[in-house]
């Protein structure tokens, strides 16, 4: 599995951060960050909102541009050794800087040299989607997007919403949205991950998204399905996420297989990988074991999520020949 090439939509950068690298931080900065891990040394929270308690006391310890430079290399190294030769990582000015526009500049300087550096090392090419949060409200979005579109250009080419989706509405943040269209950002926002079909339905009206993030419970509304599919409106899908999060039980219980089968169109990422224990050669695995997915299905997700990258043209030409070089006929 770690051989095929692998495409990933869906993950977030400070959420990818191994923990040791966080540990190492916390030690050179003198941070206690005694409790978010376990004693096997891997990040310990007990639910959803846990989980972004724990990631945000993660984060305490990238203080600085050279602190992300560190942790996007360590990333995408992680990646590459995956088999991924494309990411999208939500950034958040939130983290860096506290949404500043000169300081969210310098990190994001870093960040892309360390992109630079990655792609020259192993290949692999990252694209930015500045990220929203959502429980840090509407106005804090205003300033979230106004980086993006300050900073939209061959690296910033999205805009997301994150967090806590069982706080506010998606049309709290239409403003933000309609700032980065017009900046010409692609758009995506998590939805349907705990809310229900309506909210996969708000997130996809109010904000005019073409990706929605996660978005599964998408699963009980046919008609949605439908439309989602007629539309081609992508699903950033994260199984093992899920799982771990415990929005399924169980990965038999996980609709993704029934949500291509319906013509949704569908691709799967990590989102955090860390904190769930998985890796993209991981989430391959688990839909080959419990779906018996394939070469046909790996092809055609890797399609998908080219069609639905944020990228331009020619990184697209070029991506497509990597997956022609492995899928062949198949993609
Ligand atoms: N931020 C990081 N991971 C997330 C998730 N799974 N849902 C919402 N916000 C997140
Ligand atoms: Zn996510």
């Amino acid at each position: 599995m770690k051989e095929l090439p692998k495409l990933e939509l869906h993950l977030h950068l400070e959420g990818a951060a191994p923990p040791e690298v966080i540990r190492e931080l916390a030690a050179e900065k003198h941070v206690n960050l005694t409790g978010i891990f376990d004693e096997t040394g891997a990040y310990r929270y007990k639910d959803f909102v846990d989980f972004l308690r724990v990631y945000e006391a993660a984060c305490t310890v990238l203080q600085t541009p050279q602190d992300f430079y560190r942790l996007t290399r360590a990333v995408l190294a992680a990646s590459a050794a995956e088999g991924v030769i494309y990411t999208e990582a939500f950034l958040s000015p939130d983290f860096c800087g506290g949404r500043d526009l000169v300081a969210w500049r310098d990190y994001l300087a870093a960040i892309e040299e360390a992109a630079r550096d990655a792609e020259a090392a192993d290949g692999i090419v990252l694209r930015g989607i500045v990220t929203c949060i959502r429980h840090f409200g509407p106005d804090k979005a205003k300033e979230t997007a106004l980086c993006a579109a300050e900073t939209a250009g061959n690296f910033i080419t999205g805009l997301g919403l994150a967090g806590d989706e069982n706080m506010g509405a998606p049309k709290d943040f239409a403003y933000a949205f309609d700032m980065a269209r017009e900046a010409e950002l692609a758009l995506t926002a998590h939805a349907g991950e705990w809310g229900g079909p309506q909210s996969v339905r708000d997130a996809w009206q109010d904000l005019g998204v073409s990706r929605i993030g996660h978005g599964v419970h998408a699963i009980q509304d046919p008609a949605l399905m439908e439309a989602l599919a007629k539309a081609g409106v992508v699903l950033e899908v994260c199984p093992g996420s899920n799982i771990a999060l415990k929005v399924y039980e169980a990965w038999r219980d996980h609709p993704i297989d029934r949500l291509r089968r319906a013509g949704v169109p569908v691709t799967v990422s990590t989102d955090d990988p860390p904190f769930f224990h998985t890796t993209m050669s991981r989430e391959y695995e688990n839909l080959a074991h419990h779906f018996g997915w394939d070469l046909p299905e790996f092809a055609a997700i890797s399609d998908t999520a080219l069609d639905a990258a944020f990228c331009d043209a020619k990184t697209k030409t070029t991506l497509r020949a990597k997956l022609d070089a492995t899928f062949g006929d198949l993609s």
